[in-house]
């Protein structure tokens, strides 16, 4: 039997990771435009002998002060600046920056400076539209001058524009012009008198952005993520759309609409967000891509792989019908109500979103009891739209495709290059849908080792296509820049982009489809060694026994029982009786091996056979 190639398989997963979306895709230039971020998540515990945040979670975070404002500073030492949580332009934005600006002492000047992403990248000609508030703490009108300076010589680079600071909150804009070309310029926002006047919402973007769209994105980067020819893209998540807690994950009803409304949050990878490129302009960036969207809810769990928090099963129909309502703003006529919110926001027409992802990285019975809520409410009103659950799930409460992820050496890849021809039995009853994979690496981005062993795996998958129905890249981009939460495909600073080997890779095959599947053998592998611990199996209640542990159906005798407990980032050991972590220690000379445990439900009745892959991973037999 001939089978046809999968056109639609591969595809890139976007998420706020790395500042691959502020401080990356999003053109936004100015960090910390609404001074929301600086504050520490949640009134995290600080462990001062470590200089460490510990969030709710159990992540461990560098320290920020809590009054720190990043991405500015004072232009003058007589300048003072405040974060204040009082004078705000709305119920969204909890902070403004208030500015005691003194400028007798230096030059006539005082005020502050924006730093950018490390720096305002501009080009000469070119156009940048600013919009900010401003609120002044005297009725006598002070002129607030604002203007695009050469960070290391203070020369100006722009126009200047002069706006007179009120008593009340006003908004102003201005589109200045640059004058030379510079990779490090900076905004200053200064009076040339004393004053005290307050700031928010301090945003630049350049004119030209990527197909021409307001609030748009980077052209460079986009243009690179055109040129892979992506059949989807799955957005925007990956763990932040699981956050820390409730209040720290994606909600698309808050990421929509003017941006100076928009809310903020902390995201999982230990910064803050600013939704600006939120749930319409993800649509907008898949319809310019010609891109279908997947887009991923999260499930009612948080951080499952650090400490799960689940919203209480009576409390999900405010989630299940959150997902309703963003698949009526994408898709509904825009004389409907969400219809005519995405017609009011731009795009009349409606997206037509297909696929739906519950939750990321969620599993367990937890996470089934609430999937299959959402399943339900979904397949009930749009029938037609592919559910995707993010773990498998027993047959009965099923899900249209299952979602699989591959983080791991290349080893591991050229060894899995046979993982879907191999497992006959689950496999091929439901399709697979693998929303994050890559090999991952110590550098910035992938080697040509890494890409080596993803084409392996690669050539398995789509020798399947009747299992294997898309497949994501993730990470996508990494700002260097920035402190790295994991390796990826792209990297980037202001200016530059630097493409790895996995992005050519990615290139090739998804540019090189043929039409029919030719059989493939790959017989140059040995499997991976087992290393110390790494084939474990978390369960989050203590309600299973472990037995039977076999390698190669030999019993072993070694796999230890770490009950009731979390291991953080640094290597200590947390206790929480809600884990249970069930670690086999495999003799680490083996090589060809195959894994097998019996878990076995104490409380109750039932039992549950799981088979353990050499990366740590388990799947449900
Ligand atoms: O891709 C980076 C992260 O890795 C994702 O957020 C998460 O799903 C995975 O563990």
């Amino acid at each position: 039997v001939t089978l046809s190639t999968n056109k639609e398989l591969y595809g890139l997963s976007f998420e706020e990771i790395n500042h691959a979306i502020d401080g990356g895709i999003y053109a936004e230039l100015i960090q910390n435009r609404s001074f929301e971020d600086g504050v520490p998540p949640l009134n995290c515990p600080f462990d001062a002998s470590r200089n460490l945040l510990i969030t709710p979670n159990g992540w461990t975070l560098p320290f920020i002060k809590p009054d720190s404002i990043p991405g500015w500073h004072c232009l003058s030492p007589n300048t003072n600046i405040y974060p204040d949580s009082k004078e705000l332009i709305n119920d969204a934005n909890k902070r403004s920056l208030l500015v005691s600006a003194n400028a007798s002492a230096e030059g006539g000047r005082g005020g502050v400076v924006a730093e950018g992403y490390k720096g305002i990248p501009l080009r000469k000609g070119e156009k940048y539209n600013l919009s900010l508030f401003i609120k002044g703490a005297t009725i006598t009108p002070k002129t607030v001058h604002v203007t695009l300076e050469d960070s290391v010589k203070a020369s100006v680079l722009s126009d200047i524009a002069s706006f007179p600071a009120s008593y009340e909150w006003k908004q102003f804009y201005h589109t200045f012009t640059a004058n030379r070309d510079v990779d490090n310029a900076v905004l200053t926002i200064s009076v040339d008198t004393s004053a005290i006047f307050w700031l928010d919402m301090v945003s630049l973007l350049p004119e030209k952005t990527w197909n021409g769209r307001p609030n748009g994105l980077r052209a460079d980067l986009m243009e690179k993520v055109k040129a892979l020819n992506p059949a989807f893209i799955r957005f925007p998540g990956g763990s932040f759309v699981e956050g820390y807690t409730a209040g720290t994950y994606p909600v698309w009803k808050e990421t929509i609409g003017n941006v100076a409304g928009r809310k903020h949050f902390w995201g999982v990878w230990s910064y803050g967000t600013t939704n600006g490129i939120g749930f319409h302009e993800y649509l907008q960036m898949c319809e310019d891509l010609e891109a279908e969207p997947v887009y991923v809810v999260n499930s009612g769990v948080t951080s499952q792989s650090r400490r799960p928090r689940y919203e209480d099963i009576t409390a999900m129909d405010k989630l299940v019908k959150d997902a309703l309502d963003a698949i009526a703003y994408a898709n509904e006529p825009a004389d409907s109500t969400y219809g005519a919110m995405r017609a009011k926001n731009g795009h009349p027409k409606p997206f037509g979103l297909k696929y739906i992802e519950i939750g990321s990285e969620n599993y367990g019975q937890e996470y089934a009891k609430r999937f299959a809520l959402f399943r339900d409410a979904i397949k009930k009103a749009y029938p037609n739209i592919t559910v995707i659950s993010s773990s498998f799930i027993s047959r009965k409460n099923r899900a249209d495709w299952v979602d699989s992820h591959f983080y791991s050496t290349e080893n591991f890849f050229i060894s899995n290059n046979d993982r879907y021809e191999t497992d006959k039995n689950y496999r091929r009853s439901q399709g697979v849908f693998i929303g994050e994979f890559g090999s991952v690496s110590e550098k910035e981005t992938s080697t040509l080792q890494n890409a080596i062993g993803e084409a392996c795996f690669l050539i398995g998958a789509e020798s399947n296509p009747d299992i294997v129905k898309r497949l994501a890249y993730a990470p996508v981009f990494i700002n260097t820049n920035f402190e790295r939460n994991r390796s990826a495909m792209i990297a980037f600073n202001n200016t530059q982009i630097a493409l790895s080997p996995s992005y050519y890779l990615l290139q090739i095959f998804a540019n090189n489809q043929g039409d029919e599947v030719l059989k493939t053998e790959v017989d140059t592998y040995k499997r991976p060694q087992i290393t110390f611990g790494r084939a474990a199996i978390e369960l989050f209640d203590n309600s299973y026994d472990i037995k039977d542990v076999k390698i190669n159906n030999t019993s072993i005798t070694d796999a230890v029982v770490q009950t009731g407990g979390w291991k953080m980032d640094d290597g200590t050991f947390v206790p929480d009786a809600n884990r249970w972590n069930y670690v086999l220690m495999g003799d680490s000379t083996m090589h060809d091996y195959e894994l097998s445990a019996t878990i076995q439900r104490t409380k109750g009745s039932g039992q549950i056979q799981f088979r353990l892959r050499d990366n740590g991973m388990v799947d449900e037999k």
